[in-house]
């Protein structure tokens, strides 16, 4: 697939579309070693070498991130007072034009995507593809088998909404309880919401994984991490 030169240094977070024309009429961009003449030029990521400055422009067709996302973060691309997720991305990645992948409420932590590909995001999210997202989540309130049992019948919310058959597994179980939800789907509020149902609302949420693909443990709340292909793929597996 062929792509403009502005485009894909952009894409790369190397620098904006206009900024792009100005490099290349300076001459600093190189296409397989001659000089860019102008971003409408079209270029092929697979068999091209492209030189900003001397150095080999990194481009994939797509960047996905895994974030752990804290607490206290929206998930939004911008918000008038509070910071957002975009607000954490530093150097290239917060020149890309990165959109969260579907959201996780603002006290929501862990596992959140981040990426440029329209057709990806809407795979993970749309219910058709029945992406599992697992989350650990602890509670005011007691939890017990009736109440997995109830989940793996497909909850009914207290405003009536109905939820497709859900896992809950009892990790800990008392006055308090910390417990694992595996959803199919992606409703506002979902999981607090199906907790609240069960008399047991959420003080702590964080989500764990999205189809097979795991939080990095070694990513700490606020920071994130490209995605290989590969890993791209493991959600689908
Ligand atoms: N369910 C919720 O209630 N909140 C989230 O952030 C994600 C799932």
């Amino acid at each position: 697939m062929l792509i403009r030169l502005d485009r894909l240094l952009s894409q790369a977070g190397e620098c904006s579309r206009s900024e792009a024309a100005r490099l290349i009429r300076g001459g600093e961009v190189l296409v397989d070693g001659a000089p860019a003449r102008s971003g409408a030029e079209k270029i092929d990521p697979e068999n091209s070498v492209v030189t900003l400055r001397g150095r080999t422009v990194r481009f994939s067709n797509r960047v996905c991130l895994m974030m752990n996302k804290p607490a206290g973060v929206l998930t939004a691309t911008e918000d008038r007072d509070q910071k957002t997720v975009l607000d954490l991305l530093k150097g290239p990645h917060a020149r890309m034009r990165l959109f969260p992948v579907g959201r996780l409420d603002k006290d929501t932590e862990g596992l959140l995507l981040l990426t440029d590909d329209g057709e990806l995001a809407h795979r993970v999210i749309s219910p058709k593809s029945g992406v599992e997202k697992v989350y650990y989540a602890e509670t005011d309130g007691a939890l017990a088998r009736e109440d997995a049992i109830a989940f793996a019948a497909g909850l009914e919310l207290r405003d009536g909404t109905r939820c497709l058959p859900a896992k809950l597994e009892l990790l800990e179980t008392g006055e308090r309880s910390a417990v694992l939800v595996t959803v199919r789907e992606g409703k506002y509020h979902q999981v607090r919401r199906m907790l609240a149902s069960r008399g047991a609302p959420v003080t702590k949420l964080k989500r764990l994984s999205v189809g097979g693909l795991r939080l990095d443990d070694s990513i700490a709340p606020g920071e994130y991490r490209e995605l290989s292909e590969d890993e791209i793929s493991s959600i689908f597996l």
